[in-house]
């Protein structure tokens, strides 16, 4: 029979060897945790994948990193606690006690008790390799791997932040997120660059959703739907557009950020919201993730950060399209496509202008009516034709974003649908325009491009996780 007194001493116990195990127990910390010292002294378990190994006389060292941090975790081991397992790129568990380091490049070491190798990783086969700093072009042949190499980790680190700070940015000055179908039967740009979305096998000959039915271009006209409630909307996620496009600065897949503004009237308004965003977001980035970014603008893109500075520090100049037109006829440059007014803008067209303007992100307005979508406002009063339609063109990428004010006069509107026989399929747009009509405008803005912009990189292909262009769907 047990006395409540025993029973007491028996719980006593049981507390003291829980707190005791506890004591002992090592606090399990992120990389970014240990490399911040916070927990000198303590008994800790880190996890994630060696970086490097220097095997020595009398320790070994070891760089580990689980990426939470640009700065890899240094941890101290004594010769015999080596391992022919402890590869680059292995696993690892390490246990031990966070120490200040003598060393001069960490301030922080961790002396490791234990180390676990959790997952293998042969070197010869691995595809990187210790000591190379290997090119975009080489690790991007890796799709499944390349998250391993420090460059693309920072890509990656970045990415989650810029992404992250555009929500806020918008959340911050008013705008409502509207989460846009990707899955739509309106083609918003009418330029034919659309996935169909069909099932493989159907068993009669109608459309799964009895309409013809595709991936997304934009999720403008979805955003105008909802512009005639909330004066301030945005939106961000996937676009598709099946352009059989090779090139550095297009994907079949990418992300577009998307606002729309009611009672807007004017294309400078326009543009101050995008160069506000622009600067805002790329500013926190820069502030936010500083090493990581460094790691491009010091070994990608060497002297792109004082361009980045530059473009920080300068009003975005506007020039329209005619101006533009002009500054390119006059120019001593053979361009592959000739210019006249009325012609589309090339990237060389659009790289020439922001070289012209001082290699800073420039604003081209007023585009010829006819090269412009039918929401695109027409510019009634200007005897050249146009409509209140503006890009900005960035250095080293060209185009980053386009917007227009959205044409908001039912009978224009009609009658620009029904000149390209579009007013059925577009009847219910044009309600919008008969109930509650507000002047509007927005613009949509590639977020692979954006990125490209800050860090300076070459090719689109290297600033997201899993690039989809044509003839290319890898994993
Ligand atoms: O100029 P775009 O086609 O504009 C629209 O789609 C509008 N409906 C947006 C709006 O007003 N809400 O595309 C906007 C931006 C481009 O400036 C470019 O940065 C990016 O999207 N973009 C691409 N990025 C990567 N790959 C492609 N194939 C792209 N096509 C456009």
């Amino acid at each position: 029979m047990f006395s409540v007194a025993s029973s007491a001493a028996g719980h006593r116990r049981i507390l003291s060897s829980i707190r005791h195990y506890c004591k002992r127990a090592p606090k399990k910390l992120r990389i970014s945790e240990a490399v911040s010292g916070s927990e000198l002294g303590t008994n800790i378990k880190v996890q994630g994948w060696v970086r490097s190994v220097r095997p020595q006389k009398k320790n070994l060292f070891l760089h580990v990193n689980d990426g939470s941090s640009t700065k890899h975790l240094q941890i101290v081991a004594s010769s015999e606690q080596s391992d022919p397992l402890l590869t680059f790129g292995s696993a690892v568990e390490v246990t031990g006690v966070l120490k200040k380091s003598t060393h001069q490049k960490q301030p922080f070491e961790l002396e490791a008790h234990q180390i676990h190798v959790i997952g293998e990783c042969n070197p010869v086969d691995f595809p990187f390799k210790i000591k190379d700093r290997h090119s975009m072009e080489y690790i991007r042949q890796f799709p499944h791997l390349r998250c391993r190499t420090n460059v693309f980790s920072s890509l990656l680190r970045i990415r989650g932040e810029a992404s992250t700070t555009i929500h806020t940015y918008f959340k911050e000055n008013g705008y409502i997120q509207i989460h846009t179908p990707i899955i739509t039967s309106n083609d918003c740009e009418g330029a034919g660059e659309l996935f169909h979305v069909e099932p493989p096998s159907m068993e009669t000959d109608e459309n799964f959703f009895s309409v013809p039915a595709f991936l997304t271009v934009s999720g403008q006209l979805h955003l105008e739907v909802m512009s005639g409630a909330f004066s301030k909307v945005y939106t961000f996620g996937p676009t598709f557009r099946a352009e059989n496009s090779q090139s550095r600065r297009h994907l079949a897949e990418f992300y577009m950020v998307e606002a729309e503004v009611s009672f807007m009237q004017s294309l400078e308004d326009l543009t101050k919201v995008m160069e506000d965003l622009f600067k805002s977001v790329t500013e926190h980035v820069l502030a936010q993730c500083a090493e990581d970014v460094d790691l491009f603008h010091k070994h990608v893109s060497p002297g792109h950060r004082d361009t980045i500075n530059v473009m920080l520090t300068k009003r975005f100049p506007t020039i329209t399209y005619s101006e533009a037109i002009d500054i390119l006829n006059h120019s001593s440059e053979k361009f592959i496509f000739p210019t006249q007014w009325g012609c589309d803008l090339q990237t060389e067209h659009e790289k020439y202008l922001v070289k012209h303007c001082g290699n800073i992100p420039v604003f081209v307005t007023d585009y010829p009516y006819d090269l412009k979508p039918f929401y695109a406002r027409h510019n009634k009063d200007d005897p050249e034709h146009t409509a209140a339609a503006v890009d900005l063109l960035v250095p080293g990428v060209g185009e980053l974003c386009g917007g227009s004010l959205r044409e908001e006069r039912l009978d224009v509107l009609r009658a620009r649908l029904e000149e390209v026989g579009l007013e059925h399929t577009y009847s219910w747009y044009l309600d919008l325009r008969r109930f509650g009509s507000v002047p509007h405008g927005g613009f949509g803005l590639g977020f692979e491009r954006y990125l490209q912009c800050i860090l300076g990189v070459d090719n689109i292909k290297d600033v997201i996780p899993f690039p989809r262009f044509s003839r290319s769907c890898l994993l």
